[in-house]
């Protein structure tokens, strides 16, 4: 089983500006050796990170970002076990985040889980994203 998360944090600009592209370097570097996969979406003033991988190395990873000056308010959204890695291959993807799909996602995984490639195809499309908050809850 593969650990699976996804954490929402508020975006602190460094000079004006968020620093996607140190992050990704960072994250494209580190992550292969770690085993850690997933996907970072970055807009709205957010961050929404998907990782997955060893349940140790993703705490390790946590615990790295969560003494991270570039952002701040890390929520943890979900946290679960899968049978396979939903971003196989890809150290770290990345999406651009419309700023109104933030709430929508978060409000639905509040009350029920989401497969992470469901959320991946949310956070660049807020009509998907409005439409999750329409969903049955999952069991
Ligand atoms: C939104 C966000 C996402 C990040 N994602 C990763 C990641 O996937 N992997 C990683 O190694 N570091 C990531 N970082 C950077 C870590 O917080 C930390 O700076 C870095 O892991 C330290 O690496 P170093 O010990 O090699 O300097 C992220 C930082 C932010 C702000």
């Amino acid at each position: 089983m593969v650990r699976q998360v996804c954490i929402l944090s508020t975006a602190r600009p460094v000079e004006g500006e968020l620093d996607v592209q140190n992050i990704l370097l960072q994250a494209r570097t580190n992550n292969g050796p770690q085993g850690i996969t997933g996907m970072l979406a970055a807009g709205g003033g957010f961050y929404l990170q998907i990782i997955e991988g060893e349940a140790g190395a993703v705490d390790a990873l946590i615990a790295r970002m969560q003494a991270d000056k570039r952002h701040e308010n890390l929520r943890i959204l979900q946290d679960i076990e899968v049978a396979e890695r939903d971003f196989c291959g890809c150290p770290m993807a990345f999406r651009n985040l419309a700023g109104e799909s933030v709430g929508l996602i978060a409000a639905h995984l509040r009350g029920a889980w989401l497969p992470a490639r469901e959320i991946a195809a949310a956070v660049g499309n807020p009509a998907a994203a409005a439409a999750l908050t329409r969903m049955p809850l999952a069991a």
